[in-house]
């Protein structure tokens, strides 16, 4: 997880709406054309957002059920036109061999876009990420009843540079150094 890195783009998500605010508009912006697998790595604390923010996602692209947290079952897939969606959490892996099972390296193809919550628990199994998403639960300074969040978004490859620009050419106002999410 050390590859080249650009200036992250760092949202302020004040409540879970922004949260949910982003998880759509990275569907709306998403690389449809992207030849190989996208790969996004969800990280932060327990009760970050990480699968908050997934299930705004997967709702935006179209899934119209239930999105399970697959902190359970490892990973939750979903059949979308044109789109395999694959959404791991690594918080309760055990042993590498329990990932090794899911034959991960054999499904990424163009079309599929795989979501890793808690990649950090395995990364030499893990393919590079296009996206990484940091969210950081922001620091209480008194008793606020619900903090809000930071979101870091950084594209260490070509694909992820495509996706975060063409949020960014949706969301100007979004770009400077710590801006609030405004969609
Ligand atoms: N921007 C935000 N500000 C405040 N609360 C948020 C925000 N985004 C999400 N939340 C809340 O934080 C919790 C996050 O839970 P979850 O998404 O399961 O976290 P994780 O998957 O990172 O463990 C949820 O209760 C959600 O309502
Ligand atoms: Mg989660």
């Amino acid at each position: 997880m050390t590859e080249a890195q650009e200036t992250p783009l760092q949202l302020q998500l004040d409540a879970e709406a922004a949260t949910l605010a982003l998880g759509a508009a990275l569907a709306r912006s998403l690389p449809r054309a992207a030849p190989e697998a996208l790969v996004v790595y969800l990280q932060g604390d327990l009760g970050s957002g990480k699968t908050t923010l997934a299930r705004a996602l997967l709702h935006a692209l179209g899934v119209s059920g239930t999105v399970r947290s697959p902190s359970y079952t490892l990973v939750e897939s979903y059949e979308l036109a044109g789109l395999l969606v694959l959404h791991l959490d690594l918080y309760r892996l055990r042993e590498p061999g329990e990932l090794e099972q899911l034959a991960l390296r054999d499904q990424l193809r163009a079309g599929v876009l795989l979501l890793v919550e808690w990649p950090e628990r395995a990364p030499e199994l893990l393919p590079a990420a296009d996206l990484n998403i940091e969210l950081v639960i922001a620091t209480a300074e008194g008793a606020i009843p619900q903090l809000s969040r930071t979101a870091g978004l950084r594209a260490p490859s070509p694909a992820g540079r495509l996706w975060l620009a063409e949020l960014e050419a949706r969301h100007p106002e979004n770009r400077s150094e710590l801006n609030r999410l405004v969609l």
